[in-house]
Order: C-alpha cells, then sequence, then structure tokens
C-alpha cells in the first residue's frame, strides 16, 4: 500500500510538472487524482482493510502526498495564469509609435481646375454656360458656320466622320448656332460653351485627337471688336497674371469677320528657349482663335446682321492648363498617372 501512494505521488508530481499550457490539462490531472473517484481518494477507500498499527501511518503518508500535490497543482495553476496574461498582453499591445493609416483623398483634375476658373470669370461677366453634343450633324459643326460641302476650309480640322452627315464635332462653335437658335430673333446672347472635341490629328506632346475648348458667343446691339479684344484681355489677365503678354494676329476663320489668332507669351521657358517644348522657342503660344461673327452665321441662325452685331471665341484648355502648371506635355492630362494627378491638391 504504501508502495502504492509512493508511486502515486511521484507520477502525479511529474505529470503537474510536464503540464506546459493548458490550465484544463491540469484540472484534468487534478480530478483523476484528488478528486472524488480520484486514485488517491480510491486508495484512501481501501484504508478500511488496513490492520489499526498500520492506519495511522498510511494515513499519514495520504495526508502528506494530498498535501503536496495539492501545492503542486496550485503553483502549476499561478504559473500557467500568469503566463496565459503576458500571452495576451503581448498580442495585443498596442505601438503607439506607428505611423497612422493615410486616408486617400481625390482631387480635380487639372483640365477641370482650369475649366472652373474660365467659367468663373465669364460667369463673373454675367455670361450664361451652354452646352451641345458632342456627337453633332454636319449642319451644325460645318453648315451652319458659313462652311459649306466641299468648301476648303474644311480640311482647317480633319473630322472624324460617323455617317455622312454625322460626326464627332471637331470645335465647340455649333452651340453658337444651336444658342442663337433656341433665342428669340435679335435677342442679346453671352455665353461660353465648354466641352469635348475631336480631330484626326497625331498624338504628341502638343497634339492630341481630343480636346478641350471653351467657345464664347456675345451678341447684341453695337458690340465691336474692341469689345472683344477687351474681353479677352481680361480673360488672360485673370488667368495668367499682370505680367503676362498677349498679342494678336490676323487670321481666318470662315464663321468670323475679321478674324485673329491670339498668343500669350511662353510662361514655360520665359526667354525663348529653343529646346522649349511648349513654344519651341518662339516665345509665344497659341491659345485661342476669335473673331466678328459673320454676317452669313447670324442670319443662317434667324439674327439680322443689320440690327445687331457680335464677337465669337474659341479656346483651347489644355493649353491654357500647360501654361498655368508648367506642364510640357499635353499626353500627362490623358494618361490618369495618379503621381501627376495628385501634385493638383
Ligand atoms: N472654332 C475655332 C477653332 O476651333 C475657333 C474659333 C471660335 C474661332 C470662334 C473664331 C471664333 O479653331
Amino acid at each position: 500500500m504504501e508502495q502504492k501512494i509512493l508511486e502515486l505521488r511521484q507520477r502525479a508530481r511529474d505529470a503537474i510538472k510536464n503540464v506546459t499550457a493548458d490550465l484544463k490539462e491540469l484540472d484534468n490531472i487534478r480530478v483523476k487524482i484528488l478528486g472524488k473517484k480520484g486514485e488517491l481518494t480510491s486508495l484512501l477507500r481501501g484504508m478500511s482493510q488496513l490492520s489499526a498499527e498500520d492506519r495511522p501511518k498510511i494515513g499519514k503518508i495520504v495526508n502528506e502526498a494530498r498535501a503536496e500535490l495539492e501545492a503542486l497543482i496550485a503553483s502549476k495553476n499561478d504559473e500557467l495564469k500568469a503566463k496565459e496574461l503576458s500571452n495576451k498582453l503581448a498580442s495585443e499591445k498596442i505601438d503607439v509609435t506607428l505611423p497612422g493609416r493615410q486616408v486617400v483623398t481625390g482631387n480635380l483634375h487639372p483640365l477641370t481646375l482650369t475649366l472652373n476658373r474660365i467659367k468663373e470669370i465669364f460667369l463673373d461677366m454675367g455670361y450664361t454656360i451652354e452646352e451641345g453634343p458632342e456627337v453633332e450633324t454636319d449642319y451644325y459643326n460645318f453648315e451652319a458656320l458659313n462652311l459649306p460641302k466641299d468648301h476648303p476650309a474644311r480640311d482647317m480640322q480633319d473630322s472624324f466622320y460617323i455617317t455622312e452627315d454625322i460626326l464627332v464635332r471637331t470645335q465647340t462653335s455649333p452651340v453658337q448656332a444651336r444658342t442663337m437658335e433656341s433665342h428669340e430673333s435679335n435677342s442679346p446672347i453671352r455665353m461660353i460653351a465648354p466641352g469635348r472635341v475631336y480631330r484626326r490629328d497625331d498624338y504628341d506632346a502638343s497634339h492630341s485627337p481630343m480636346f478641350t475648348q471653351v467657345e464664347g458667343l456675345v451678341i447684341d446691339k453695337g458690340i465691336r471688336f474692341s469689345d472683344l479684344k477687351g474681353t479677352l484681355e481680361h480673360l488672360l489677365k485673370e488667368i495668367f497674371g499682370k505680367n503676362a503678354k498677349a498679342r494678336l494676329r490676323p487670321s481666318f476663320f470662315p464663321f468670323t469677320e475679321p478674324s485673329t489668332e491670339v498668343d500669350v507669351s511662353c510662361m514655360m521657358c520665359h526667354c525663348h528657349d529653343e529646346n522649349c517644348k511648349v513654344c519651341h522657342g518662339s516665345g509665344w503660344l497659341e491659345i485661342l482663335g476669335a473673331g466678328m461673327v459673320h454676317p452669313d452665321v447670324l442670319k443662317m441662325s434667324g439674327y439680322d446682321p443689320k440690327i445687331v452685331s457680335g464677337f465669337a471665341f474659341g479656346l483651347g484648355v489644355e493649353r491654357i492648363a500647360m501654361l498655368t502648371y508648367g506642364v510640357d506635355d499635353l499626353r500627362l492630362f490623358y494618361d490618369n498617372d495618379v503621381r501627376f494627378l495628385q501634385q493638383f491638391k
């Protein structure tokens, strides 16, 4: 009997020592040995068969074994609990020195920013904003603008035709005719029409088959070329600042007479750098075409050139954006590379 108890005691010690992680495992051992039906408990029950003189001796041994094992279990229990807590603390640790997660916000495209600025300037002068379709009829894109079929000036704008009579507009000028038609004859108009236009062009640093224009049209009694000039000067000063220079060159458009093209001084190279991708060393960049509305254009849209006159202009938004932001390749506007776009926050 004594032998059995000592064996059990040793076995239990080893088992308790070997428990490494699990509190449940430790409890199983406790139940198996010290529980009501545990091994040590049933040994105790067997004591009734012992002789009277053996009983106190064995009883002492059993009690010692029980006391030791209980103490071992208690200290193992504390050890495991402490380990569990420190594991938990380690896995839930918050590193307050880590940099915060960046919230990515979008921003407006540089062409949108430029368009918004242009719109703002004209809205301040009392202009309305008109729209026209990008898929346009030959009539509005050309004929209503004094460009009958087979007119040689049609070659100035190589077009993408969809059918014989329908094309993607080569300019925003068709909105001039559409706006006049929607107005009562000879009533005043002061409008701009921003939008995309399409031409069969190369795709390089300064050309693109799709680009953006803002059309302008002012009609009223007594509108003169000096009104056009003053309006454009105001626009260019607002956009490029007081130091920007502008020059007007005589030009030709079938829908205006007289016509002009307007250049602004190149803000990329300043001193006529031959390698300047924007002005190629000329020091000037053409940004718009303009002129006094041709009498035939007024007539075709129901206005009477004997009563009213007007001016019109069409400006290139990409070119203005290139100069304002110092971008020397137009393709950057369409590549949608976030590294480029993010710079306009
Ligand atoms: N539509 C012309 C172009 O795209 C520009 C222009 C508009 C010229 C209005 C005169 C008047 O080249």
